[in-house]
């Protein structure tokens, strides 16, 4: 196999921050020093570039079925070539159990899928509906054989794929006691369903309804709840997409009781909020996702979890639907619920512009350190779901997920030159300073500037180790 040598760049991962060339040899780091040369080696001058390991975004929705025939618009493969135009060198994607589907037979599903599409690593979160004794018992094998340690629950949408508390402090106790972790939806599904009934009642079917039938109240108290629910179970908890001020509460305060409360939120929570539902017509059905963009005061207390770790993680829950009802058609458009909000496929684009967001509106804007940043887009993630340090640094032996990142270079995020097959963006015209460049996926070069290197099949599935473990 080729070698690949990374010259005079400026290497930054979680804790380091230094000068150095890069020897990368099977997609392995091979070794880091001053001067290292290799004449078989094919170079790359990094001189002025931020060398940073490969983003990992733990939260994205490729080609998932949301009930009634409507699906997300991007494939495995244009989503994950998306991703690596950001920056993003593994997904962690869903693969969920249906009503009277078995865990190992949803995850299989998904892993056909991806395989001969995904164009970076990628992992899989197992959803589960249906929380049967069978369903339990085939959890631990999940695990140990199949590198799946963490579970998703939701408790919103109900009669969809709400589960109950009963249901929530059941696989939290077997998969707490294999090494695994549950990551909740966390939201008073039942109290919303009500509000969206009396809304819907009294005729108001504007997108705008979507956001003030799910209140921050309401988020905050599940976020408590499943807190409260884990505590007693006594195993690690991830809250996914934090948006509300009463929620990040509920972990700090866990936190501060020294329980493994965890969490992420999003860039759409950190970057923009709720005025974007008073857009006019259905244009703010573009900012319909769950849970909803919030005020400013939630925007400063997300800012500050992120700079004292009472959030641990940014990643995009890219949930792409395109606005207009173009070539994919009805079902993976925005379209589908244009007489009621209630219809509107929840969701919304990111997984590309994660990296350039945040370090343009966090580490040049003086909120987070660029040792931070690294944290939040890779190591965080790679510890949390059982992937360091295989992955989510740079040092001898891990992966050669290699980011070369110009850290001055200002361009515009766009849907017109952004490569995921979604037609629209939440952050169409804003300016951003800090541009990936190039990007290796274990040694190899798939994104040179514009141009596409890498490969649909390209990725591989990664078997992970346990989840949630990281003090
Ligand atoms: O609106 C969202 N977030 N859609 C994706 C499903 C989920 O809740 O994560
Ligand atoms: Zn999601």
């Amino acid at each position: 196999m080729t070698k690949v040598l990374i010259k005079g760049g400026r290497i930054v991962t979680a804790v380091d921050d230094y000068v150095a060339d890069i020897l990368i040899e099977n997609g392995k780091v091979e070794a880091i020093g001053r001067q290292l040369n290799s004449d078989e080696a094919e170079q790359h001058d990094a001189t002025g570039l931020l060398v940073m390991p490969g983003g990992i975004d733990v939260h994205v929705h490729m080609e998932t079925p949301m009930g009634n025939g409507v699906e997300t618009c991007d494939s495995f493969e244009s989503g994950t070539r998306s991703a690596a135009f950001g920056g993003t060198t593994t997904i962690i994607d869903f693969a969920q159990q249906f009503k009277g589907d078995s865990p190992k037979q949803a995850l299989d599903r998904r892993l056909a899928a991806a395989e001969p599409q995904c164009c970076v690593d990628y992992g899989f979160h197992v959803i589960l509906t249906d929380v049967t004794r069978a369903a339990l018992a085939e959890l631990p094998d999940l695990i140990n054989q199949e590198g799946v340690s963490s579970f998703k629950l939701y408790m919103a949408y109900p009669g969809v794929v709400m589960v109950d508390d009963a249901a929530i402090y059941r696989t939290m106790r077997k998969v707490g006691d294999h090494g695994g972790m549950v990551n909740l939806h966390a939201e008073n599904g039942i109290v919303i369903q009500a509000m969206i009934e009396e809304a819907l009642e009294a005729g108001q079917t504007s997108p705008k309804y979507h956001q003030l039938t799910r209140p921050q109240l309401m988020e905050g108290e599940a976020t408590h709840r499943v807190i409260r629910i884990a505590e007693l179970a006594e195993v690690p908890v991830y809250i996914v997409h934090l948006s509300a001020k009463e929620a990040l509460a509920a972990v700090v305060e866990a936190r501060d009781r020294g329980i493994p409360a965890f969490a992420e939120t999003c860039p759409h929570y950190l970057f923009l909020d709720q005025s974007e539902y008073d857009r006019p017509g259905f244009e703010s059905a573009k900012y319909v996702m769950t849970p909803p963009l919030r005020n400013h005061e939630c925007q400063h207390a997300l800012w500050r979890g992120l700079r004292f770790d009472d959030l641990q993680i940014v990643s995009t829950d890219h949930c792409p639907f395109c606005f207009n009802e173009n070539a994919y058609g009805i079902l993976k458009s925005k379209q589908y619920g244009k007489d009621s909000f209630a219809k509107i496929p929840n969701g919304a684009p990111g997984v590309e512009f994660r990296l350039s967001l945040l370090y343009d509106g966090g580490v040049n804007a003086g909120r987070i350190t660029l040792n931070r940043f690294v944290q939040l887009t890779a190591t965080a993630p790679a510890k949390m779901f059982g992937l360091f340090p295989q992955k989510g640094t740079i040092a001898v032996g891990s992966d050669a997920d290699i980011v070369l990142f110009d850290p001055h270079q200002r361009h515009t995020l766009s849907a017109s030159t952004h490569h995921s097959n979604v037609d629209y963006s939440l952050f169409e015209g804003r300016s951003v300073q800090g541009k990936v460049q190039k990007v290796f996926l274990r040694g190899e070069l798939i994104v040179d500037g514009e141009i596409w290197l890498g490969r649909a099949g390209m990725g591989r599935y990664l078997s992970r180790a346990a989840s949630g473990r990281i003090l």
